[in-house]
């Protein structure tokens, strides 16, 4: 497997792999990869000849006070776990090498980045559009993963591909979880072994308001709220930050649960602010 550090290194990389046959997909990555990241590079290896796994802290995303200092940096163990997953190139450039100079340009997804995660974190999905814009111009023609446990990431992702017609195919795949439900996240190193204990919380009261609409019947998105929140409102060491039911296309709040929703919740436990999601579907209703 090769690494790269220079965009245009990857992009003749790429180009080349497209003018003979190959197919080519590309897995984005903040690094500090872990078994859901692997899932990604798998899949892409799965449906593609060249994948190629960019490794970048991009600081566009992260807001004043947030971890962009601390966040884990460790470019030889994700090369060798991006291997092991199946990548034929790593593209872990510089901050020079990304922003030569201060970006005057900035990719903003309206509505679906200001909602949820965005009223959380002002401008992050502004740095995620943008730094995915960059990739995949860099990348170009390509199919690209992402996770589900960034639902909301998926969805300003899929509609800037849509918005800009960007010839890059967005492929989801689904959140991995730890045997008792925490959803894998680089974020999770940050937790003590108390905050770890707790940390399942959040799937818990996912599956709370999951439970609510499929066994219960309930459609009244503020039973389903309530639902979710008196699960995570047990556990102590969690700062409920939001417990919502949301269309699983635009994250609109539906007045009445008639067809399937998506379930979001984030919530901080010590330094680490955690974020998950579920669908959920009312019963007669799946397709
Ligand atoms: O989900 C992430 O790891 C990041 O937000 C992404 C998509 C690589 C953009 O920096």
């Amino acid at each position: 497997m090769k690494v790269a550090h220079e965009p245009a290194e990857v992009r003749a990389l790429l180009d080349q792999a497209r003018s003979e046959g190959r197919r080519t997909g590309l897995v984005p990555t903040l690094g500090a990869l872990h078994a859901g990241h692997r899932s990604l590079v798998r899949r892409a290896a799965a449906d593609c000849d060249f994948v190629v796994v960019s490794v970048f802290v991009n600081p566009l995303q992260f807001g004043p006070g947030e971890d962009f200092g601390s966040y884990p940096r460790d470019l030889e163990g994700d090369c060798a776990q991006a291997e092991e997953a199946g990548a034929h190139l790593v593209f872990a450039p510089s901050q020079e090498a990304m922003y030569p100079v201060p970006p005057l340009t900035t990719v903003r997804v309206e509505r679906l980045s200001s909602v949820l995660e965005g009223r959380s974190r002002p401008g992050h999905f502004d740095g995620v559009a943008t730094v995915v814009t960059k990739l995949f111009a860099i990348a170009g023609p390509c199919a690209a993963y992402f996770g589900e446990k960034d639902y909301q990431q998926l969805l300003v992702v899929r509609r800037l591909v849509t918005d800009l017609s960007l010839p890059v195919v967005v492929v989801a795949c689904p959140t991995v979880r730890e045997p008792d439900g925490l959803a894998l996240s680089s974020r999770n190193r940050y937790l003590s072994p108390p905050e770890r204990a707790a940390a399942p919380v959040l799937y818990w009261a996912l599956l709370a308001g999951k439970r609510a609409i499929e066994e219960e019947g309930a459609t009244d998105p503020a039973q389903v709220r309530a639902a979710m929140r008196a699960v995570a409102g047990r556990e102590p060491l969690l700062a409920l930050d939001y417990a919502e039911v949301a269309s699983p296309e635009d994250l609109s709040s539906p007045a009445t649960i008639t067809a399937e929703v998506r379930l979001l919740i984030a919530g901080r436990l010590g330094r680490a602010r955690l974020i998950d999601n579920v669908s959920a579907t009312p019963p007669g209703t799946e397709a």
